[in-house]
């Protein structure tokens, strides 16, 4: 099977819509990373998203929504600070954990009596969404493990001979993914740093949301080994290091030395767009070692260390 790479028109979104109605797999873009959507409700069809990605039976999904009104039918009780944050944040890169309604089918959140769900703010998706009348399970359109995709490209790439579709829509606006915020305790707890800050999340709830830490398990995706190029990563701070044959680099605040891959990016919000593809890039090339510049610890710079360490094979 090859995937249809489809333009974003209307028509191959009523037919992305009927392929999806029927079971099948579709790659659609967010304004985060592209997801590889199924039929939400139909556990036949979510099960084939844990196939093609090669995904750990224990890893859940997220529901994707066209409004914050739908959460109604997929979750239990709705805490009134989620409803705020989905009212603020939504449609955004913001993925709320909360209760799973029966109605989901269990297989959808890996057996956990919890959902994620999110509104993606991108057009495309949006209309798929409507189009196709229920929640869409998606997460990144990339086999398990590997940086997620941010064009069409990168999916067709990775897994166009396993699906029916590819939407494309051009590359991503944000790059990285979604802020998970577990919305099931008392405090909300940030599972995943993402497209929304702490600080940003704050705001609404009058309190800085601290980090979960791995070994409490509420994340079950972070614990797996994650967004790894094939390439090793060295990340530093400050000055550039040397750039040896075979080896690459990426600056942030600092002039891009000479080196066979040498890249100044231009801004945090610059480097996320760009990291899973310079990560791909590298690869393609066959560089031994990427050096990476860390980004500052604050806004989109948290969601970008969290990727950069992980990348690099270390933990937060
Ligand atoms: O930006 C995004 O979130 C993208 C786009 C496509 O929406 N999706 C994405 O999905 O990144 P995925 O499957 O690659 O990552 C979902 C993360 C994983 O870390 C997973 O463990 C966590 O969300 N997650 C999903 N459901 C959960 C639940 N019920 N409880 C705790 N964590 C959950
Ligand atoms: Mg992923």
């Amino acid at each position: 099977m090859s995937a249809r790479l489809l333009p974003p028109s209307d028509e191959s979104i009523r037919g992305a819509a009927a392929i999806l109605r029927a079971g099948g797999l579709v790659a659609f873009p967010t304004e985060t990373v592209y997801g590889l959507g199924a039929d939400g409700f139909s556990a036949k069809a979510v099960g084939r998203i844990f196939e093609v990605k090669g995904r750990p039976a224990d890893n859940p999904l997220i529901l994707h929504v066209a409004e914050a009104g739908e959460i109604s039918g997929i979750a239990g009780v709705v805490p009134r600070e989620a409803w705020k944050l989905a009212e603020r944040f939504w449609p955004g890169a913001l993925t709320l954990v909360l209760r799973r309604a029966e109605k989901v089918p269990a297989i959808v959140s890996a057996g956990r009596d919890t959902i994620a769900v999110r509104v993606p703010d991108h057009p495309v998706a949006l209309a798929l969404l409507r189009a196709t009348e229920r929640p869409l399970a998606a997460p990144s359109a990339n086999k398990s493990g590997r940086p997620s995709p941010t064009s069409a490209k990168h999916v067709m790439d990775e897994i166009g001979d396993r699906i029916e579709a590819v939407i494309d829509g051009g590359d991503c606006r944000i790059g990285i993914e979604s802020t998970v915020l577990d919305c099931t305790t008392e405090r909300f707890q940030i599972l995943r740093p993402g497209g929304v800050s702490a600080d940003a999340l704050s705001e609404v709830l009058g309190y800085l949301p601290g980090l979960a830490s791995e070994e409490q398990g509420a994340s079950p995706g972070t614990r797996h080994e994650h967004y790894r190029p094939s390439c090793a990563i060295h990340l530093f701070t400050g000055f550039p290091p040397e750039v040896r044959r075979g080896e690459g680099i990426v600056t942030l605040t600092q002039p891009a030395p000479k080196a066979e891959f040498s890249v100044r990016v231009a801004s945090p919000e610059d480097y996320a767009r760009r990291l899973y593809d310079l990560f791909r890039e590298a690869d393609a090339l066959g560089l031994e070692r990427l050096h990476m510049e860390r980004p500052p610890y604050h806004d989109l710079g948290v969601a970008l260390n969290d990727r950069l360490l992980r990348a690099a094979g270390r933990s937060r």
